[in-house]
Parts: structure tokens; C-alpha cells; sequence
């Protein structure tokens, strides 16, 4: 049995921290799920750790389904929600309900997520009401860096910062279950989370919020080079992977690997059979 959007929110009634993890493949999946982490987030993050693109903005609707299928495949108990791709919800409600059902009844998650607040507040009612649940994404929305100028914290001003939490009081009110928070001051955080019913989940927006998310490259230092500040790297497994492959090669310039523990053999008869049935030519 698969966490409930329930369980999340009565997560936040009880006090109890909320963690999230993103996933993009069956086996890291698998690995997380087996954790215990309540939700694994599909998030189009995928574009840069694993597309190898610079940004989100390139993701399509196909990429997002073919890895939130794989992450349903790998978790058993996970809450799977699905991050709809830029310009797969923009343009209406009634597109942005055609794609968000897909998530569900193509790749099977049980929730999807979007980005931005009032404006985004009438699709998010509608595809609610259709049955599906929605986490909403305020703060520093990556779909939107054109826009910001780059990736930078949102809602220092007083005009910003009363305008993020009106877009998370809209999403709260057109029925989004949670509402990530995303590179916010930690004190406006904790006003929008002390304001809202639903949980806050938070990445660069402190320690206040309901819960947290990292990215799955980040917090196992997947990439060396790249730590951005709201990330912790809880292993470096970007360092074991360079020094894994450079025991492999090693070993199989110097004919180490594979052993016989590794080979498979075969009835000598055979072998023979084949050798005087089939003579070298030449
Ligand atoms: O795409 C993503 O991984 C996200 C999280 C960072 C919240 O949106």
C-alpha cells in the first residue's frame, strides 16, 4: 500500500518532518523506496542531472512519462508525484488536466506537481476536482529562470514576499495537498508554512518548512563539480563511481578481470566435438 496524500498532510498535523527525495530510474527507485522515504518526486530536474541539458526548459511531456514509469515500477510504498514538464500546463486548464491525467493513468503516479501560484490557481481547482492531487512549487520556480534572470532567492522585498504567500494561500485554496518551497528566506518559510494547512516542503527555504527535498544527484554528490548551497551531500558517490571505474580498467588492461569466478564452462566433449567438427580454415 502506497503512501496517501492523507498520510502527508496528517504528517504536518502531527509535527512529523516530511522528507522527499527526487528519483528518475527503477533502480535508484527502488533503493529510496526501500528507505522508507514517504514521496519520490519525478522532478523535470531530470533535464540537467540526467538529460544533460542546461535547464528544465527542454523537457517534454514523453521524457517526463517514460521516467515516472520507471519510478512507479521501482517503489512499492512511495508516494509518486509526477513534475509537469514547461509548456505542458500553461497554456489552459483543459491542457494542463490532459497532462496531468496522463501522469496518472500512463505512468502511473499518484500525484502531480506545477509550478507557480495565482496564476496557476484555476488549472490547479480543475484538476483537483478531476481526481487529481496537485503539489504546488512557489519561490525560485526553474521553469521560469528566463524570467528571474537567473537562479536566484525570491520574496526578499515586502511586496515579493506578500505576494508569495497570497500564491500559496491561492494554491492552499484551489486544493493543492502541499506546495513546495523553493530557494525562499527561511524566515518567510516559516510564515508561509505557520499559515497554511497543507505542508511546506522546502529546498533553499530553511529548516521551518513541513518538510524537505533534495535531488537525488546532489545529496549523494553524483556531481563533483556542482554543490549548490542549498544542498548537502550525504556521500560522494560521484568519487566512488571515478575510482570504481578506474579499478575496472585497470584490471581489465592487466587481464585480472574476470576470473574464473566470473566465466562459465561448458562439457569439455563438446568443446572438442565443435574443434573436430569445425577446423580452423586457412
Ligand atoms: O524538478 C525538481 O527536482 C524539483 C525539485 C527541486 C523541487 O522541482
Amino acid at each position: 500500500m502506497r503512501v496517501t496524500i492523507r498520510d502527508i498532510q496528517e504528517m504536518k498535523a502531527r509535527g512529523e518532518k516530511i522528507p522527499m527525495l527526487t528519483a528518475y530510474d527503477s533502480a535508484s527507485a527502488r533503493l529510496l523506496d526501500d528507505t522508507g522515504v514517504p514521496m519520490l518526486l519525478v522532478g523535470d530536474s531530470l533535464g540537467q542531472v540526467v538529460l544533460g541539458y542546461d535547464s528544465t526548459l527542454p523537457v517534454t511531456m514523453d521524457d517526463m512519462l517514460h521516467h515516472v514509469k520507471a519510478v512507479v515500477r521501482g517503489s512499492k510504498t512511495a508516494l509518486v508525484v509526477a513534475d509537469m514538464p514547461f509548456m505542458s500546463y500553461q497554456i489552459d486548464a483543459k491542457q494542463a488536466l490532459a497532462n496531468a491525467g496522463r501522469f496518472l493513468q500512463e505512468g502511473g503516479a499518484q500525484a502531480i506537481k506545477l509550478e507557480g501560484g495565482r496564476h496557476v490557481a484555476n488549472s490547479v481547482h480543475c484538476i483537483v476536482q478531476s481526481g487529481i492531487p496537485v503539489m504546488g512549487h512557489l519561490g525560485f520556480t526553474p521553469q521560469s529562470v528566463n524570467q528571474f534572470g537567473g537562479y536566484r532567492v525570491q520574496g526578499r522585498s515586502a511586496k515579493a514576499a506578500a505576494a508569495l504567500l497570497a500564491d500559496a494561500l491561492a494554491l492552499e485554496q484551489a486544493g493543492a495537498f502541499c506546495v513546495v518551497l523553493e530557494l525562499v528566506p527561511a524566515a518567510l518559510a516559516k510564515l508561509i508554512t505557520e499559515r497554511l494547512r497543507v505542508p511546506t516542503i522546502g529546498i533553499g527555504a530553511g529548516p521551518h518548512c513541513d518538510g524537505q527535498v533534495q535531488v537525488f544527484h546532489d545529496f549523494l554528490g553524483l556531481i563533483p563539480d556542482f554543490a549548490p548551497k542549498h544542498a548537502k551531500q550525504y556521500a560522494s558517490l560521484g568519487e566512488t563511481v571515478k575510482t570504481a571505474a578506474a579499478a575496472y580498467m585497470d584490471e581489465v588492461k592487466r587481464g585480472v578481470f574476470p576470473t574464473d569466478k566470473h566465466s562459465f564452462t561448458m562439457d569439455e566433449s563438446v568443446l572438442a566435438e565443435v574443434t573436430k567438427t569445425s577446423p580452423r580454415e586457412g
